[in-house]
């Protein structure tokens, strides 16, 4: 029986709904209040049990490994103002037995090239994929619930979520057949199909549990939707030969690769954070609902 250890973190590509945030800066390291999305996906994937952080990273993106790097100055700096709280919070990012690899993607081939790099670290094992930019609250995470189920199917699962069938064309978009409860057996898979020709509203939403004979599809892949190497190609390909699980996790998914999702979430974290969330919540009552503001 295996176990998913690892996790792929795609952060190659060009970020281009958030110009000229994204020039210089990779997508995910934009902030949801104080954290950056990346930080999010990471802290998921922990949650989960993974122990090997495997990013992909492209142009731009060396933020993402300072940002997981330790910080000898800001720490010495933190600890002589005497701000411990943030020190501590700033040592307990990575527990000591979690690793962090950076692969770099020397061009952005599209999602199924960008896992692909991650083959030298992944060998032949289970692996997580997440896509930092569709974040995912609830408890327990996406990701923990997907490798849980793992355990127990021993197969590689997308998860998903019902979409407006309008926008099937943002998404890779599954057809399944029931299996148990939120779990369901893909039978097709297809890359941002025009609503007319999408076999459903089911939407892989930035969740994967894959199984290492992935890589041999995504060798022979062609070019797909959008002329780029396509990670719902392959496993349309691995779907012949192995069985693939869709499952539909509990929780909140927020599209923080589009400027209105990005701010969805951002209002949602900062209604739970400790730090601001009731000077917040006040603030959006002054400017939202006067009337309930001044009591009348
Ligand atoms: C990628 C995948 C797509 C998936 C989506 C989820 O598309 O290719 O299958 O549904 O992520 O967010 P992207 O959003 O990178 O265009």
């Amino acid at each position: 029986m295996k176990r998913v250890t690892k996790a792929v973190f795609p952060a190659a590509g060009m970020g281009t709904r958030f110009l000229p945030a994204t020039k210089a800066n990779p997508k995910e390291m934009l902030p949801i209040v104080d954290k950056p999305l990346i930080q999010y996906a990471a802290e998921e994937a922990m949650a989960a049990g993974i122990t090997d952080l495997i990013f992909i990273i492209g142009r731009t993106k060396r933020a993402i490994a300072d940002h997981f790097d330790k910080a000898y100055e800001l720490e010495v700096e933190l600890e002589t103002r005497g701000k411990l709280r943030a020190l501590e919070e700033l040592r307990a990012m990575l527990p000591i037995n979690v690793n962090c690899i950076y692969i770099r993607q020397a061009e952005a081939l599209g999602l199924g090239h960008a896992v692909l790099c991650a083959q030298p670290a992944v060998n032949d094992e289970p692996f997580a994929v997440l896509l930092a930019d569709d974040l995912i609250a609830g408890e327990p995470g996406a990701t923990k619930q997907m490798c849980d189920l793992y355990t127990y199917y021993q197969c590689s699962m997308v998860g998903v979520q019902h979409v407006d069938p309008a926008e099937t064309g943002s998404y890779g978009i599954v057809a399944t057949s029931p299996m148990a409860e939120r779990v369901s057996r893909v039978n097709q898979i297809v890359e941002k199909p025009k609503p007319a020709e999408a076999p459903s509203n089911l939407a892989v939403v930035g969740r994967y549990v894959l199984t290492p004979q992935i890589f041999h599809h995504l060798r022979h892949i062609e070019r797909g939707a959008g002329g780029e190497l396509q990670l719902t190609d392959a496993i349309a390909a691995l779907l012949k030969e192995q069985q693939v699980l869709a499952y539909e996790f509990t929780g909140t998914r927020y599209d923080c690769g589009s400027k209105l999702g990005y701010l969805e979430a951002t209002v949602e974290f900062a209604l739970q954070h400790p730090e601001v969330a009731a000077e917040f919540s006040a603030y959006l009552q002054r400017r939202f609902c006067k009337p309930c503001a001044s009591g009348s």
